[in-house]
């Protein structure tokens, strides 16, 4: 099938290669003339995993290219797909601009029936407005229908998302759109739900909003754990096995990022207002969500006492991993909070620093050529994004580089016994170390066979938590 998607950024990238992935002809369009030159010439302007080799292996099979021109997309394509950016507002609305353009640009120029779907997040009875706008400025007698469809895919595993979902949502009026949306995503063989326009559009909102309060209940989980002793991820367990919860989004750490969640919590907050039935759960998901990073820094504060002048490394920027994507990051945000503090960051991410630079979104952070360099004489590691490299990393000779050993695990990413054994003062969220010496073993190997000069003389207190003196 010949298909236009209509903004070439994250959404509108992926799921334009994985449409020609499995067999469909994909024009990928954007204003942006310089990110369709720089597509043409194989340049991928996003960090997403196999994203690149998925884009030159379908435009060298030529189901893939790459224009600027809405009426070339509209005339070659009998689906066309919205992919536009629906920022937020200051108040929290979203900004459906980008939108009522697209839908204006694509009614001078439609001469026949086309199917025209909304992959946008949009508040709900959107796509009404946009049929309205198209009729508006269209000629008369050009039939179309708009359908929503929205999209579920997370970064880092875009590819996986889209290849293989969960679901396909389809919000349609019309028997004829069906048909057509059904034929798209015939090769991907996933459960198709067909609903009405409006119950698409708020199946998004709700799905991330739901999503969100589920991080923020784990979060407020994993104060009472550590106010009482218990372990948060033990908890997790127990409540995520039963099937009607479930133990994924439970993991507790320093709250949600990115471009969706924060977004899309506010923005439902404000539709559920301005259709007159408020939805004050979503302001405690969002007060949570604040909360932890805040109850975070004053723990580092409680173990520093004075955050000014401290050497603070930090490993992570990005707001999640598998991604270069540093948009409403926590990792930024709390890298800022240490600044705004006084404290020197060495700030490193496998992807992340040079869009953190490009962006200048971290003013005063010096940003490390890798993890080992950032830790180099810092009185405390933050942990804020769960890499892989940093699970990896040969934390005998973390220790070694640092000035004074005191790891504060944002993610719980290590695991608190070994840790301890490693002679590092370990704080993580929600979490202790068990009682007593687990495994005095890693504790010779990080400061006798490694040779590691002793800085501290460990000695364990009295609940089991190590200690060391200058
Ligand atoms: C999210 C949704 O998961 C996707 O289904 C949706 O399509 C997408 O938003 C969107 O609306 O476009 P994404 O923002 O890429 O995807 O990333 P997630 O994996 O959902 O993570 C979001 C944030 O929640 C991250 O900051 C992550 O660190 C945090 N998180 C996630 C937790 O703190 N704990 C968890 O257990 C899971």
């Amino acid at each position: 099938m010949k298909i236009t998607i209509i903004g070439s950024g994250y959404v509108g990238l992926v799921t334009g290669a994985c449409f020609a992935e499995v067999g469909h002809e994909v024009i990928c369009l954007d204003n942006d003339t310089r990110k369709i030159k720089a597509l043409r010439n194989g340049q991928i302007p996003i960090y997403e995993p196999g994203l690149e080799q998925l884009v030159q292996r379908n435009v060298s099979a030529h189901r893939l290219s790459f224009t600027g021109s809405i009426e070339e997309g509209v005339d070659n394509s009998e689906v066309i797909f919205i992919a536009v950016p629906t920022p937020a507002q200051v108040d929290g609305s979203v900004d459906l601009t980008y939108i009522e353009r697209v839908a204006r640009e694509m009614a001078s120029v439609l001469k026949e029936y086309r199917v025209i779907v909304d992959k946008s997040t949009v508040p709900v009875k959107t796509g009404e407005k946009v049929a309205d706008t198209i009729r508006r400025y269209g000629q008369a007698e050009v039939e179309f229908d708009v359908v929503s469809n929205p999209e579920f895919l997370r970064e880092g595993c875009a590819f996986a998302d889209l290849m293989k979902p969960d679901r396909i949502v389809i919000g349609s009026n019309s028997e004829r759109a069906l048909t057509i949306m059904k034929r798209v995503y015939e090769p991907f063989m996933a459960p198709i739900m067909v609903t009405d326009i409006n119950s698409a559009e708020l199946i998004k909102h709700a799905a991330n909003s739901f999503l969100a309060l589920k991080i923020s209940y784990i979060n407020a989980l994993s104060a009472i754990c550590e106010a009482s002793g218990a372990d948060v991820e033990k908890v997790a367990e127990g409540i995520g096995a039963d099937k009607r919860i479930g133990r994924s989004f439970l993991n507790a750490g320093l709250g949600y990022g990115g471009s969706c969640f924060p977004k899309d919590v506010a923005a439902f907050i404000s539709i559920s207002e301005q259709i007159g039935e408020p939805f004050p759960l979503l302001r405690e998901v969002q007060r949570i969500n604040q909360y932890q990073r805040e109850r975070f820094i004053n723990r580092l504060r409680d173990t520093l006492w004075i955050l000014k002048e401290k050497r603070i490394a930090v490993w992570g920027l990005t707001f999640k991993p598998d991604t270069d994507d540093v948009r409403s990051s926590v990792a930024v945000d709390l890298v800022n909070d240490l600044i705004r503090e006084g404290a020197h960051v060495t700030a490193y991410d496998p992807k992340g620093n040079e869009r953190v630079q490009e962006l200048n979104l971290c003013p005063g952070v010096h940003l490390a050529g890798s993890a080992l360099d950032a830790v180099r004489d810092a009185e405390t590691l933050v942990l804020a994004t769960e890499w892989p490299d940093f699970a990896a990393i040969d934390l005998a000779e973390v220790y070694r580089r640092m000035h004074t050993p005191i790891v504060f695990d944002g993610r719980n990413l290590f695991d608190p016994n070994t840790m301890r054994d490693l002679g590092f003062q370990y704080y993580s969220i929600g979490r202790l170390p068990t009682k007593g010496n687990s495994n005095g073993q890693l504790r010779r190997l990080a400061n006798i066979d490694l040779g590691i000069s002793p800085k501290y003389t460990w000695r364990p207190r009295h609940n089991g938590v190590t200690q060391g003196s200058r």
